[in-house]
């Protein structure tokens, strides 16, 4: 028999309660903090979906793991585990721990960047570019088209445009390029796989041009599970061996584990190069701690080898996958233009679509994430002109590219009722569409204004916060 539902592969044994609230209280909440979701104590959420990074629930195995953690500052038997299942996985010999994605990028780009390097990706997640750009490097994304259409029905969207890919080598010189990156999932391109044939394609012009190949790998499990479905040549292949082989196919990979390790805290940086491996070494020596612990303590490492493997069984990542389809799938049949396909962690909204009455310059991400809150106590993220704005000199926005707010689902956190629940918000939501109002920012900080300020609604009844 062929089941509709796919359940939650995992009974729960431990709970956490999630305060109920009133609408009228949400909206002293929201007033409170002024408007802006990041300033909002999380005990007034009900369903976060702000991220999905270090927020998984761990498993029975990985909280016992934690018990066992060896704290010892230099060789602990908890790094050796977590040493041994990254090189399980990469097959790199090189390996460096770390405590997120980011304090890995810094260390990797100080040494692989500097001016007059290039980077080269899918797409740069933000935290990536940074590290380049602060390097004095330049960061370069090659999206495919296909991933640059909303609306379009393709299997991967997170691909690179090779024949850009190679322009860009040719423009530059092939010698002044820091590394190919290819970023899998493409978080920024709305959770989108990029295919085994395409990191094929990458690993050819990197060996023409002899260039270092890197992966950014933090969702390389959700990667997987695409490849499988949708490449014909991987449908028989287990989604560890399809890691295993992209893995094969690169020179290194950063990885914050705080994805696809179902840990809370962590991440590594993994290279076939010695050279490399031992010029960052120093640099985590100074930076995060170490070689054999980083920003990490031993049970944090325990429990990341435990969920390194945890995540590739096939059950868990049917549910995950389906999971966020389902959301999506539930939204896109109620009417609300989300970016097709649904991508792994999470469901893009295209908010200029759905507000198509408030103009860019009153933020319809903004306002939409704020009435999903309002209505339901859910927590989104804008992705749109509120986090990637730009003024002119005149003071004018310019806006982002696109409008988006992102639906990000935490791993083994939600069952299906919580999402239920999300789309029934959704439903209360469209019903009053148009009564809907932009939002002004009354007060914003020099840099990533997103996390700290301050807006009112372009309403009378919210104007005292003002
Ligand atoms: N690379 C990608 C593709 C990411 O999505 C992130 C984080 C990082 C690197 C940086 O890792 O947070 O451990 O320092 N993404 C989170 C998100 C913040 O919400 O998408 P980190």
């Amino acid at each position: 028999m062929h089941f509709k539902t796919v359940i939650e592969p995992f009974r729960i044994k431990m709970v956490e309660p999630i305060h109920m609230s009133t609408e009228k209280e949400r909206r002293n909440y929201l007033k409170e903090a002024k408007n802006n979701l990041f300033l909002l104590e999380s005990e007034k959420v009900i369903i976060d979906l702000l991220t999905d990074s270090g927020t998984s629930a761990m498993s029975a195995q990985q909280w016992g793991g934690i018990m066992m953690g060896d704290e010892s500052y230099a060789g602990a038997k908890s790094w050796e585990k977590m040493r041994k299942a990254i090189f399980d996985l990469t097959g790199y010999d090189y390996i460096l721990p770390i405590h997120q994605g980011r304090a890995g990028e810094s260390i990797l780009y100080s040494q692989l960047g500097g001016k007059g390097k290039v980077f080269i990706s899918n797409t740069h997640f933000d935290t990536t570019r940074a590290n380049i750009e602060y390097s004095g490097a330049l960061a370069v994304d090659c999206l495919s088209e296909q991933g640059k259409q909303p609306a379009l029905e393709h299997p991967f969207k997170g691909n690179i445009d090779v024949k850009k890919l190679e322009q860009t080598i040719l423009k530059h010189g092939a010698e002044s390029i820091g590394a190919v990156v290819l970023t899998v999932t493409n978080n920024s391109g709305g959770g989108q796989p990029v295919s085994m044939q395409n990191a094929k394609d990458v690993r050819a012009i990197c060996d023409k041009y002899q260039v270092l190949f890197l992966l950014d790998c933090c969702r390389i499990a959700e990667n997987s599970y695409f490849v499988a479905q949708r490449e014909q040549a991987y449908k028989n292949v287990s989604y560890r061996a399809i890691a295993q082989e992209m893995f094969a196919l690169s020179d290194g990979a950063v990885m914050s584990a705080k994805k696809d390790a179902l840990v809370n805290m962590g991440g590594f940086i993994a290279l076939r190069d010695k050279k490399i491996a031992d010029a960052c070494a120093n640099m985590l020596i100074m930076k995060e701690g170490f070689v054999t612990y980083g920003g990490l303590s031993g049970r944090d490492m325990e429990a990341l080898a435990i969920g390194l493997v945890e995540v590739f069984d096939k059950d868990y990542l049917h549910y995950r996958i389906s999971s966020t389809t389902y959301l999506g799938d539930k939204l896109t049949a109620l009417g609300v233009p989300v970016i097709r396909p649904i991508g792994g962690h999470a469901v893009y909204v295209d908010a200029k679509t759905f507000y198509d009455h408030i103009p860019v310059d009153e933020y319809p991400g903004h306002a939409l994430a704020c009435d999903l809150y309002l209505k339901g106590g859910i927590r989104a993220c804008e992705i749109g002109s509120v986090m990637f704005g730009k003024y002119s000199e005149s003071g004018e926005l310019i806006p982002a590219q696109m409008e988006l707010v992102r639906l990000a689902i935490p791993r083994r956190v939600y069952t299906q009722s919580h999402l239920d629940y999300v789309v029934e918000t959704f439903e209360a939501v469209l019903a009053e569409k148009q009564s809907s109002k932009g939002m002004k920012i009354i007060y914003e900080p020099a840099f990533l204004r997103h996390f700290t300020a301050h807006f009112a609604r372009l309403l009378p009844e919210y104007a005292s916060v003002v």
